[in-house]
């Protein structure tokens, strides 16, 4: 099978010029001005934009949590990002305390062979570090291809590693080549805040976001930077929201310490002002919650002074019966948020033609960026010769306005219900094979492969 994508407008994160794009089989095998070769498709992509499958590297698909499991599985959540330009997303395996990681593997496998539409690799999350462990990981990166070590500093008796355990999981990490990952806040300090506030009966959703202020975050991600620096690991902060820990990273930035950082759309884009509503608030709640105006135009800021690397969504969908969990309790509402669909358009809309950031550096944090943090690059992340042939088409003038009943992911509400947007991706390729076209998902389950990663250099 060859396409022939005509006439676009390509973007690359260092380029940015009218070309077309020859596929065959799987790969990239030409870019150039008016290509002339045979081809079994030919699209026009005249008046579009021209750019590589995004990639989310946060993802929660299936995922046991607070008494329940996120509401997309591998099937349903990787065609939902197909539908909006993302062809490769990194899921989270979570080791269960007290089991191994190998067991954890063996589960997610279970999730995603066979029911994948879009591709896909995995994080794994070490909840619980020990002599066994530092062993397994060895092994996911040496034989498994899993290069990225999640670590939670909340969620104490769950999730939670305490610092120990942290610099011991980094010295493994480094020496072997891999990363560590972290959610980076006072797990301790949060669930005091919690305790506080159901002791005085405030039960309502606004108590999950001032059970978790700013400094909680800010903290947790500037120990984090000094247990990297103690170490020399390779380190990365998912899901920064807010101005102090972007200015815990400024710090370390200044003893010339690299360290990665992802937001998240919503963080760029909604505020806690959303919690100002009865159990409707509910539909917002994810940790770290969403945060002031004035820490927006900080993450902005950010991206541009390149502190901000990423964009990712931490998609961890719940129907509102599930968010019903925490009626009378804002501690029970299962944390997280359907995005993984939007990321790209959103950012798109809000970013580029809202002269936020320039095309080039879209592209670089919806997808380069992440392929090569996480050792995919340059098979996924960038549009280039010999490259996975993963390529998104987006209509940069198209309006259209989100909500549950277009959307695809497997859940009853939006959270950007009634909101327009400029910018809607079309046609959507994956490894060669079109997976998205006139409104419709052409790929099966099972289609989608799982990537294995390199070491992080
Ligand atoms: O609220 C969130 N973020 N849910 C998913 C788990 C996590 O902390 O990333
Ligand atoms: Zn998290
Ligand atoms: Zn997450």
């Amino acid at each position: 099978m060859s396409v022939l994508i005509k006439n676009g407008h390509v973007v690359t994160a260092s380029e940015n010029y009218p070309a077309d794009v020859y596929i065959e089989e799987d790969k990239i095998t030409a870019i150039g001005a008016n290509l002339s070769y045979k081809a079994d498709k030919v699209i026009d992509a005249g008046g579009k934009v021209v750019m590589p499958g995004g990639i989310d590297p946060h993802v929660h698909l299936d995922m046991p949590f607070m008494g329940t499991f996120s509401s997309d599985d591998y099937t349903t959540g990787t065609r939902a990002a197909l539908f909006g330009g993302t062809t490769t997303v990194i899921d989270f395996i979570l080791q269960t305390q007290g089991d191994s990681l190998y067991n954890a593997l063996r589960t997610w496998q279970k999730k995603s062979e066979g029911k994948a539409i879009g591709d896909y690799s995995y994080h794994m999350a070490v909840t619980d570090f020990n002599d066994k462990t530092a062993a397994e990981v060895v092994d996911m990166i040496e034989k498994e291809g899993i290069t990225s070590f999640k670590t939670f500093m909340a969620y104490k008796g769950a999730l939670m590693i305490d610092d120990g355990q942290m610099v011991q999981l980094m010295k493994v990490v480094k020496k072997h080549g891999g990363m560590v990952t972290v959610h980076a806040t006072n797990g301790d300090m949060i669930d005091s805040l919690i305790a506080k506030n159901q002791a005085a009966g405030n039960r309502a959703p606004l108590y999950h976001y001032l059970s978790q202020p700013e400094v909680t975050e800010a903290e947790a991600s500037a120990r984090f930077s000094d247990m990297l620096h103690y170490t020399g690991c390779k380190g990365y902060i998912v899901h920064l929201t807010c101005e102090g820990a972007l200015n815990a990273v400024r710090s370390a930035t200044q003893r010339n310490q690299t360290l990665h950082v992802e937001t998240c759309i919503q963080y760029l884009l909604l505020d806690a002002s959303l919690y100002e509503q009865d159990f409707d608030g509910a539909k917002w709640v994810m940790s770290p919650p969403l945060r002031e105006k004035k820490d927006q135009a900080a993450l902005w800021a950010g991206i541009n002074q390149g502190l901000v690397n990423v964009v990712a969504t931490d998609h961890c969908p719940f129907t509102w019966t599930q968010k019903q969990m925490g009626k009378d309790d804002f501690a029970k509402i299962p944390n997280g948020h359907p995005a993984i669909e939007h990321r790209v358009e959103l950012l798109f809309s809000e970013g580029v033609n809202k002269g936020r950031i320039s095309l080039p550096k879209f592209v670089e944090l919806s997808a380069t960026n992440a392929a090569k943090l996480f050792g995919m690059y340059p098979q996924k992340g960038t549009l280039a010769i010999g490259s996975d042939a993963d390529v998104a088409i987006l209509d940069p003038n198209k309006k259209h306005v989100l909500s549950a009943k277009t959307h695809h992911m497997n859940t009853d509400y939006s959270a950007y219900e009634g909101r327009e947007v400029t910018g809607k991706v079309e046609t959507v390729i994956l490894r060669g094979a079109v997976a998205i076209e006139n409104e419709k998902c052409l790929l099966e389950p099972g289609f989608g492969k799982f990537i294995h990663r390199n070491k992080v250099s």
